[in-house]
């Protein structure tokens, strides 16, 4: 383990989301001298079910409690002695974003700002390390071709992603203005279990199994690049513990399907394990109105963090889509 992590109890925020639950138990695994305290507001996003199968870890404590709430985050740096943030709580569905924007902007941005703020007030004169957890979206729209890098200029088009952006310029303001240890690292859409049912891939399997409509936006040409949640737990791990202070990182899946495409594959792996009486899923495919501002294709070129730090997304992509599948149908009971 590297100096930044020498105090040895790091405090995850939203760890009851769908990365964050995913990542913490992955994390005790892979640090087994680190303590957790997973600090989650359990908003309609955040599920302790998610963390069952740690909740008896010794090295693992949960706090209910909100990042814009200063005094309690400064408590728990004083009582826990906190050495290490990883910042994942946040509001995260963009179309909540556009219909209430208010809860965004005080999440994202102030909790932000809290926690750095926290961590600067009380870590003077240590180097502990700040790992901020963002989104490719604040790099906006790309067309037909090309990729973001770390170089590309934000243009976040959505109120999700403008929040996002400006946490991110605060954590690369602590560290040019305080010479905090921050990384932040920005990754594509996160596919795999425990992923909330108003995403994409959740509602898709749910509407399908269910006989509904499976609703598409416009006319599902929008496309994203997947990349399967237990790679980017692998890659946080990395950027944390070996990422350079003050750089950002992106990590892609190099899978890139458009929204119409994902709802088709998704429909045939069900055809084919959990057949209907007649007819196929896709029957079920609806394409309806637009999301306002729909950024039309992310896609990431992930070569800094693969030649820096050895990183690169593994689970294929129809292997991963499978497993996700057969998830939701245990979570739904159909197994
Ligand atoms: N899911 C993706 O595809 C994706 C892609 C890129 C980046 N991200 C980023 O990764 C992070 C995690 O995303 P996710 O998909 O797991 O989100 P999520 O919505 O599933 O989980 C967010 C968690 O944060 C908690 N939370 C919300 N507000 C809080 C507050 N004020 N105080 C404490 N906890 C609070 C929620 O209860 C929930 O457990 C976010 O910062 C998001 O912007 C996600």
């Amino acid at each position: 383990m590297v100096d930044h992590a020498s105090n040895n109890t790091v405090l995850i925020t939203g760890g009851a989301g769908f990365i964050g639950s995913n990542f913490i138990p992955y994390f005790l695994d892979k640090n087994p001298s680190i303590n957790v305290v997973n600090l989650d507001l359990l908003t309609y996003a955040g599920d302790l079910k998610n963390l069952e199968e740690i909740e008896d870890h010794p090295n693992y404590t949960f706090v209910k409690g909100d990042i814009c709430d200063y005094a309690l985050i400064k408590q728990l740096f004083e009582e826990f002695k906190i050495g290490g943030v990883i910042n994942f709580a946040a509001e995260s569905h963009v179309d909540n974003s556009i219909n209430s924007p208010a809860q965004f902007i005080k999440t994202n941005i102030e909790g932000t700002f809290n926690l750095l703020d926290t961590a600067r007030n009380f870590w003077k004169g240590k180097y502990y390390r700040f790992h901020h957890i963002s989104t490719d979206e604040v790099y906006g729209s790309l067309g037909e071709d090309g990729f973001f890098t770390e170089k590309s200029n934000y243009q976040p088009n959505s109120p999700y992603s403008a929040s996002k952006a400006s946490s991110d310029f605060l954590v690369r303001s602590y560290h040019h203005t305080y010479g905090m240890n921050v990384v932040t690292s920005n990754c594509s859409n996160n596919y795999g279990p425990k992923q909330h049912d108003e995403k994409l891939i959740p509602t898709i399997i749910r509407s399908a199994i269910k006989g509904l409509n499976i609703p598409i936006y416009g006319n599902g040409k929008n496309v994203r690049d997947w990349l399967f949640v237990k790679d980017h737990c692998i890659g946080i791990n990395t950027i944390y513990n070996e990422g350079k202070a003050g750089e950002t990182y992106l990590l892609g899946g190099n899978n890139e399907y458009d929204n119409l495409t994902i709802a088709q594959e998704i429909c045939a792996i069900l055809d084919l394990n959990f057949p209907k009486i007649s007819g196929s899923y896709k029957n079920q495919i609806e394409f309806v109105k637009d999301r306002l501002g729909h950024d039309f294709r992310y896609a990431i070129d992930a070569s800094k963090i693969s030649n820096e730090l050895g990183w690169k997304a593994s689970e294929n992509f129809d292997s991963g889509l499978e497993k996700t599948v057969n998830w939701y149908l245990k979570k739904y009971q159909f197994y």
